[in-house]
């Protein structure tokens, strides 16, 4: 990447090149450094309810079978075969105990061992010519999952996930631990937009300065209890692990009465309760925060909000995740799913899944006023000019860098983590302070995989000896 320690420098000071939001080079950078580490979204559990259930998703450019296999285990798999290269599963999802080639027909067990190989004596010569006990689908380098979603990193070495994530789990469970049973997701729907992948994560992390300019005809049109946009910044922004997020400020009454007013039935509330820490409640009940947007780096954000479903003053709340796929340094892939707690009321989840679609997915209102600007934005960071620019991004920070208003305590914001009221891009500034970390260290450098051929010394094979030696081919 051409001025690397410039522009990792600029960013870190809050001044952004204006070209890292569509420049190739910065992208093959993202790709060989950032996204060769960190932890990536792929999918929920509830999307794979029933053994056999997969579902096939890319990270990046490589694809994976995220299957359930016959003892209920996840498992994420490179979805490349093992002969001559084909994409062993074509189909989006469904549900299969093994999975055949279309090329030539060899067959994988939904945990990735190879089981068939049509004429294998006369091709391979037997077992002898090529065992198959121990050769499987590549498994991803590093598979985690927390609250049912899971999570692939192609760096074998990667932290645990629940590391990586930090503090931000406390963040994460408002949106998919609202009861026992966890939540269950609908989609994703998918589509693509001409952005680049980093613009709508900033945005969820901690644009609430964008709303009362950007959504003022959702909010004129009367779909939200609040009548003016410029609520937003009674709200604060915090920061924790390796996500952030932003949040209403709401009038005053007890957790449960606050719950009430985002439309949350009394039932729901008292699974929230008993299912979060005192602290988690707090947030909520004592200091009046509800949450709302937020990201986790890279490429993750998350939303909660709360419009009228129908004439009236009645809100029912939604919620969604939505993953910023990379397709190149001008291009995005969304994938958008709904969320809702599995034991919600069923007249709940549907208009909760009507709220979803109103204001977010390829259709939402919000999204389309989003997306007008970041494809825009996308378009002239391609320019020549863009290279000249530092865009200002010091949004609450003064010029020795010290904040404009100072950090929550802990008598006024009970979450962990770093938390400020009012307008401020602290949040983008995380999310980007990650970036220039990631792209600031040299890429790890996986270990070669030769497949069913005799071994020299120092190769590896597609498995360890001592899962071998602990398989048996059926
Ligand atoms: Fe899959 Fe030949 S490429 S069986
Ligand atoms: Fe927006």
């Amino acid at each position: 990447m051409r001025d690397a320690a410039d522009v990792l420098a600029n960013v870190r000071r809050g001044m952004l090149p204006a070209h890292i939001y569509n420049d190739a080079e910065v992208f093959e950078a993202e790709k060989e450094r950032l996204f060769s580490r960190a932890w990536m979204f792929v999918a929920h559990e509830s999307e794979l309810p029933q053994i056999g259930d997969y579902v096939v998703r890319r990270v990046m450019d490589n694809s994976f079978i995220v299957s359930r296999d016959q003892s209920g285990e996840i498992h994420a798999m490179f979805n490349m075969c093992l002969h001559r290269g084909m994409q062993v599963c074509r189909a989006e999802q469904g549900n299969a105990s093994h999975f055949r080639c279309p090329y030539h027909g060899w067959s994988y067990k939904n945990d990735g061992r190879i089981v068939g190989m049509p004429f294998h004596k006369e091709a391979y010569g037997g077992e002898e010519g090529f065992a198959r006990k121990g050769q499987r689908l590549l498994p991803a380098p590093s598979l985690g999952i927390y609250n049912g979603l899971i999570f692939v990193s192609m760096d074998p070495d990667a932290e645990p996930l629940e590391d990586f994530l930090g503090d931000f789990k406390f963040y994460l469970d408002y949106y998919t631990k609202q009861s026992a049973s966890g939540v269950e997701v609908r989609g994703p729907q998918r589509w693509r937009v001409k952005a680049n992948w980093k613009i709508g994560a900033e945005n969820f992390a901690g644009d609430m300065y964008h709303t009362p300019q950007t959504h003022t005809s959702v909010v004129e049109i009367g779909l939200f209890r609040e009548p003016k946009a410029e609520k937003r910044k009674d709200g604060n922004t915090y920061w924790a692990g390796k996500g952030g997020g932003t949040t209403y400020k709401l009038p005053p009454g007890t957790f449960e009465e606050k719950m009430n007013y985002v439309g949350y039935p009394d039932e729901m509330v008292e699974r929230m309760k008993e299912q979060w820490s005192q602290e988690q409640v707090d947030v909520i009940g004592r200091d009046g925060f509800m949450i709302s947007a937020a990201s986790v780096f890279p490429n993750i954000s998350l939303v909660h909000n709360w419009p009228k479903v129908a004439e009236g003053d009645d809100v029912l709340p939604f919620i969604s995740i939505r993953q910023w796929q990379p397709i190149s340094a001008d291009e995005t892939e969304v994938l958008s799913w709904f969320v809702v707690d599995k034991e919600a009321p069923e007249e709940f989840k549907k208009l909760s899944y009507k709220a979803y679609l109103m204001c977010f997915g390829s259709s939402g209102m919000f999204e389309q006023d989003d997306v007008e600007n970041w494809v825009s934005l996308t378009n002239t960071a391609g320019g020549s000019m863009a290279r000249r620019l530092l865009l200002n991004g010091r949004m609450g920070m003064l010029h020795d860098d010290s904040p404009v208003v100072q950090p929550l305590t802990e008598d006024e914001f009970c979450g962990p983590g770093v938390a400020h009221v009012g307008y401020g891009e602290y949040n983008q500034r995380h999310l980007l302070n990650e970036w220039a970390d990631y792209l600031e260290k040299p890429a790890p450098v996986p270990a070669n995989i030769h497949v069913g051929a005799p071994q020299v010394d120092g190769e590896c094979s597609s498995e360890t000896a001592a899962q071998c030696s602990s398989e048996k081919v059926e």
